[in-house]
């Protein structure tokens, strides 16, 4: 009787993991990580740009930002921006079913020892690199040094 109660509980999880997983599309228990909004505002100085973008979790569980990278610029750190104030940060979170966001104002990109002076129209290719997930490589784009995403120009 014990028995064939444990073997029942055990037939039980296996449908409702099997139902979680097909449920959300296979995603349930890791990160589903992709970039939108990106760019670069024309850097005014000859050295160091900022560089924006969203990043977006379909997935059920968390991951980290934790590098990024650039083959225009010899290093590219990550910053938070809290009252008025920028501090360097070695991860970012991006919480399950939910984005990140580096946004003018706010969280943001800074690209230092420029290898060349990214230029309007060009594009500079950047590497993020994450805790779980693999790597993602994102062509952004460079605008013009006033560039206003809510209005595209
Ligand atoms: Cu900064």
């Amino acid at each position: 009787m014990r028995h064939r109660t444990v073997l029942t509980a055990g037939a039980l999880t296996g449908a409702l993991a099997l139902a979680g997983c097909s449920g959300s599309g296979g995603e349930a228990d890791r990160a589903a990580l992709s970039v939108s909004s990106s760019y670069m505002p024309q850097p005014v100085s000859a050295d160091m740009a900022a560089g924006f973008l969203t990043i977006t979790n379909e997935g059920g569980a968390r991951d980290e930002l934790t590098s990024v990278t650039s083959d225009a610029a010899g290093q590219v750190t990550m910053h938070s921006t809290v009252g008025g104030a920028m501090a360097e940060k070695s991860s970012f979170d991006i919480p399950a079913h939910g984005r990140l966001v580096f946004r003018s104002g706010g969280n943001h990109l800074m690209f230092e020892g420029l290898k060349r002076a990214p230029k309007q129209g060009q594009t500079v290719t950047v590497k993020l690199t994450f805790a779980q997930s693999g790597p993602l490589t994102v062509e952004m784009p460079v605008k013009s040094a006033t560039y206003n995403p809510s209005t595209g120009h």
